[in-house]
């Protein structure tokens, strides 16, 4: 199996809602979404893979469900207690591979925010969907959110965020990431640079780093899951904007895989 490396998430954790996803996931809205999906399903039990500073996690206990939270970065999980803490939510968070780690029997399993893609190698793929199913018990919930290959690969050029920044005592921590598609791959590369600004030096880069973010179609997740033992019930778009929208296939530019394990 190979070893995934999360050091660029441990050495950011505490700035992670700042620079990163904190300040552009539409976290609340997606959980409301989610909320929609599982109660019909009568659902109780949440665990959030690879869960990060918990955005989802705490607001989902927050609407009442059992929430357990699994990462491999310490750093980002220890950063998840403390706001759990901070905002008095009782969430069980784990340090874990979502790979291998069982934390339990639940009711419904997500994997949000492109996580996923950390996991590069196609038998760990199959390896870690059979994993969420023996975290599921029968008849529950798997919720992917995941940028959608079949876009990427049309647009070519991937994405890139740039500029995004924090004022600290040493200065203006600046974050700038770009992503370019490989076909080679069917990943995005990842490219990041974090630095801080100063008016009367130069700048001091904190850190740079690449990372391969694999990407899959609706095709590939659809046959991958029911491998893994899930009955696909829908794919949607849109949890990057916070609604779930009819799934548009290569106009589409994430995929959310909604399915229930049998
Ligand atoms: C883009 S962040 C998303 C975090 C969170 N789901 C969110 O939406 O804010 C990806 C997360 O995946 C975690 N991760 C990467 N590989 C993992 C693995 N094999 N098992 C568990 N977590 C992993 C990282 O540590 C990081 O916290």
């Amino acid at each position: 199996m190979k070893e995934i490396d999360v050091s660029w998430y441990d050495d950011r954790a505490t700035v992670y809602d700042t620079l990163h996803e904190g300040s552009l996931v539409p976290y609340e809205s997606v959980v409301n979404e989610l909320d929609n999906l599982f109660k019909p399903y009568g659902v109780r039990t949440v665990l959030d893979m690879a869960c990060g500073t918990g955005g989802h996690a705490l607001p989902i206990a927050r609407r009442g469900y059992q929430v357990t939270g699994g990462d491999l970065s310490v750093a980002m999980i220890a950063e998840a207690t403390k706001k759990a803490r901070d905002q008095n939510l009782s969430v069980a968070f784990h340090q874990g591979d979502m790979r291998t780690t069982c934390h339990g029997s639940f009711d419904a399993l997500i994997c949000m925010n492109n996580s996923l893609g950390h996991i590069t190698e196609p038998e760990d793929f199959s390896i870690t969907l059979a994993n969420f199913r023996k975290n599921l018990k029968t008849g529950g919930l798997l919720f992917i959110d995941h940028f959608n290959g079949a876009f990427m690969r049309e647009i070519k050029s991937g994405y890139a965020r740039v500029g995004r920044s924090l004022t600290t005592e040493q200065g203006v921590v600046v974050d700038i990431e770009r992503s370019i598609y490989s076909e080679e791959l069917q990943s995005l590369i990842v490219t990041t640079k974090t630095y801080t600004q100063k008016h009367t030096e130069e700048d001091v880069i904190i850190s740079t780093d690449v990372f391969q973010m694999k990407l899959w179609t609706k095709e590939q997740m659809d046959e991958a899951i029911v491998k893994a033992g899930f009955r696909p019930l829908a794919f949607y778009d849109g949890m990057m904007s916070g609604k779930l929208q009819e799934f548009k296939g290569v106009e589409s530019p994430s995929l959310a895989t909604f399915a229930q394990a049998v």
